[in-house]
């Protein structure tokens, strides 16, 4: 999503400087192409050659200096970029960007381009919270200047507040968002779940399964890179939430399809990626089981335990039924519009009978199938190797790809259902 995208970082003076070169490096490294522009302040805390270095590009700072390459570098740097991103943003760049002043190369360049422009101040929460700081992000965000709210947390007085820049994956993510906004999901509503589903058996032991999450969180990624709204409805994960994205975190097969019954009413899109438990205990114990046994599992003096196990909802069949009207089916409440439903199957043997009989059972647009006993697929690892089974038959054997490959794949085919 980064590859050959031109994008311009203005570091401004404040103690965040240096934060900026971990950005330039990361974008760098992403096959973006960085023009790095610095105010004559921020060279009091940060030297040009380590982002020259980086960025493995030339760095802008003085207006009047000639290039050699363009009559007027502002207004070539400004014509070209893809993005303006300003990192961090000080209290003193804000207000001459509010006021539409162009007395140095990063401001000249901010008025002179028409690409989107996206800051994240950085600074002592007073200056932040200052009514003077807070009008002239109001003017900014009014014309269109996507601003990135600061971490609460410690600040470089010492004192605790708000006014902290967010992590490079923050800042990586509020990019990556930015860029995509007009992609071919700007305007959709997307649902994904994703992780595995924890069934107590008692207040400190439950039924669970490996799933990571990964592909959900990556699909949910892709999808945010293309401009959706993405609501993720997580279960108990060890991920990061990706920017820009809504979580949902639910921990059982139950409180999943609550959450997404809830969500799916004004949903395009519904991708089921996580592993639901297919049963769950039939009691859960109010304490912890000792040895010995409890009221729920009687007493075990013999070595054995025995957990009775019902069985969970199946979402998406549920769904199929109750918008078939399925007598004594679970009642959907009214959607809004069509939802693409996409399935997932992990099986361990006979993949493709097991995912045909899927998709038609529960009425799917797409059903995406991996055999979660190979290395180099399903839970926990990186790469997948999928098959896609298409409505009308048809079904497509995709290689090894990274998981961003098979997201990307995934919603490569969702994009012309959407039109239908
Ligand atoms: C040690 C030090 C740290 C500073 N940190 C910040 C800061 O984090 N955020 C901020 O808005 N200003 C900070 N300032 C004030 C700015 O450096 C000052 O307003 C400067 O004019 C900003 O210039 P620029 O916006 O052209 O880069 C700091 C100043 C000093 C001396």
């Amino acid at each position: 999503m980064l590859l050959n995208r031109r994008i311009i970082v203005g570091v401004c003076g404040g103690i965040a400087s240096y934060k900026a070169i971990d950005l330039v490096s990361k974008l760098q490294q992403a096959g973006a192409l960085v023009d790095v522009i610095i105010t004559e302040n921020a060279e009091e805390f940060v030297r040009p050659l380590t982002f020259a270095t980086l960025s493995h590009r030339p760095v802008f700072g003085d207006l009047w200096e000639p290039s050699g390459e363009a009559a007027e570098t502002h207004i070539a740097l400004a014509e070209n970029a893809e993005l303006l991103v300003i990192v961090p943003a000080t209290a003193n760049t804000i207000a001459r960007l509010a006021h539409g002043m162009a007395d140095n190369m990063l401001t000249t360049v901010a008025l002179a381009t028409r690409a989107p422009v996206l800051i994240a101040p950085a600074m002592h929460s007073h200056m932040y919270t200052h009514p003077a700081t807070q009008a002239n992000l109001a003017l900014l965000r009014e014309r269109g200047v996507t601003v990135l709210e600061p971490a609460v947390g410690k600040l470089a007085s010492g004192e605790t507040g708000i006014g902290r820049l967010p992590d490079t994956a923050t800042l990586l993510g509020a990019i990556q968002q930015v860029l995509g906004q007009h992609g071919d999901l700007a305007g959709r509503r997307v649902v994904i779940s994703a992780g595995g589903t924890h069934e107590a058996i008692d207040p400190v032991r439950y039924v669970g399964n490996h799933s990571s999450g990964k592909m959900g969180y990556t699909l949910a990624t892709e999808a945010r890179d293309r401009g959706a709204h993405v609501i993720l409805v997580s279960g108990p994960v060890a991920l990061p939430v990706p920017y820009g994205v809504e979580l949902c975190s639910v921990e059982t097969a139950l409180q999943m399809r609550d959450a997404v019954y809830h969500f799916i009413t004004d949903a395009d899109v519904l991708i089921m990626s996580a592993a639901v438990a297919d049963f769950r205990p039939a009691q859960v114990a109010a304490h912890k089981i000792k040895k010995s046994g409890n009221e729920v599992t009687g007493q075990h003096e013999d070595g054995e335990l025995a957990i009775h196990l019902v069985q969970n909802p199946d979402i998406l069949a549920e769904l199929a039924a109750s918008l078939n009207g399925v007598a004594g089916s679970r009642p959907v409440p009214p959607l809004k519009r069509r939802l693409i439903r996409v399935g997932f199957a992990a099986e361990t043997q006979n993949l493709v009978e097991h995912a045909q009989e899927k998709l038609r059972r529960k009425q799917l647009d797409l059903l995406v199938a991996n055999d979660v006993s190979r290395d180099d697929s399903g839970f926990g690892t990186d790469t997948n190797k999928v098959l896609i089974f298409h409505a009308d038959d048809a079904m497509e054997d995709l290689p090894v790809m990274p998981k961003t490959g098979v997201a990307a794949a995934i919603w490569d085919r969702v994009v012309p259902l959407l039109a239908v």
